[in-house]
């Protein structure tokens, strides 16, 4: 039987939207026919040639399945995102036509709420920059600007799911007072503030760990910015468009904010170039899961979700 059944999922055609760890493509090429969309030159010829045998896609928080794509392949079941993110799914389409939908939750929330903690302290301390100055062999004893304490510091949380609360849990640690916005007040020991510019002004770090939706696109405006002000720092572990990037620029230039930790941006992989001479700011490559072990778990979702899926069993993350 075990055998019967291999044998029926390497007959079906598995489309990776675009590069994104070894171990999962070389498990999906050996459990399915799969097809890399990134390797086509022509990709509407090869959606045309295809179509008629991709039954799953495989995205990620940078290359998912927008409507297009999901009218462009009839024999579509499922989508499974390497990713806890679903932002670059159109959902509304996959409910309508009856298509799954998996995502990769939990096994992610630690190392994402580890790097916004690292991100803090990165930027209130200056690591990178204390880093660079003795790389370049200026250390001189006591002449390198004083920085800023973390511990103790307000954090403000926009968005308490699974790493919002992963992210309080750290922080309070640190015996940073944690206060938080989401969409409806949660049952916790943490303030709760109605809305995100009251949360801005009433903390000295405000991080954005909710997911990205109409509704949070651009929840950090210039409003929220000059609320959290001169001293506050913004942490971005959630999706670049969550910030208006033009203002964060000029807010971070005329020093209208103290600073950022940014592990995402709004065009990605493009960053503002006026963002890499400051000094206040603390720049990462979208890495917030981006661990050997977390990715490898990742991976193991994405095939247990489209095995499960193929074998009529229960999905495991299921999420439409
Ligand atoms: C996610 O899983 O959505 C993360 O952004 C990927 O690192």
């Amino acid at each position: 039987l075990r055998c019967t059944l291999a044998a029926r999922m390497e007959a079906i055609g598995v489309l990776m939207m675009c590069p994104m760890n070894n171990y999962l493509e070389e498990e999906l090429n050996k459990r399915f026919n799969l097809f890399r969309y990134w390797k086509q030159p022509r990709p509407s010829e090869f959606l045309t040639q295809h179509a008629q045998s991709i039954r799953a896609v495989v995205g990620n928080a940078t290359a998912g399945a927008d409507a297009k794509l999901i009218e462009a392949l009839p024999k579509l079941e499922i989508v499974s995102s390497f990713s806890v993110g679903l932002d670059k799914i159109d959902l509304t389409k996959c409910k309508e036509k009856g298509i799954r939908v998996t995502n990769t939750p939990d096994v992610l929330t630690d190392d994402v709420a580890d790097l916004a903690i690292g991100l803090m302290l990165a930027v209130l301390r200056r690591i990178c920059e204390c880093d660079k100055y003795v790389r370049r062999g200026e250390w001189k004893f006591g002449d390198f600007k004083l920085t800023s304490k973390f511990s103790g510091k307000r954090v403000g949380i926009i968005g308490l799911g699974r790493i919002g609360l992963a992210v309080a849990k750290r922080a309070e640690a640190f015996d940073c007072p944690i206060s938080y916005y989401s969409r409806s007040q949660k049952n916790t020991n943490y303030k709760y503030y109605g809305s995100v510019v009251e949360l801005a002004s009433n903390c000295d770090i405000l991080v954005v760990a909710c997911a990205l939706t109409p509704e949070t696109t651009h929840i950090v405006n210039r409003e929220v910015m000059d609320a959290l002000g001169p001293s506050g720092v913004l942490i971005n572990i959630g999706r670049g468009p969550h910030v208006d990037e033009p203002e964060l620029v000029s807010a971070l230039v005329e020093g209208r904010l103290g600073g950022a930790g940014l592990d995402v941006f709004e065009k990605e992989p493009e960053v503002p170039e006026q963002l890499f001479g400051l000094e206040n700011v603390v720049l990462l490559p979208h890495v917030g899961s981006g661990t050997v072990e977390t990715r490898k778990d990742m991976a193991d979702l994405v095939l247990r979700n489209l095995e499960a899926h193929f074998a009529n069993k229960p999905l495991l993350t299921p999420v439409v």
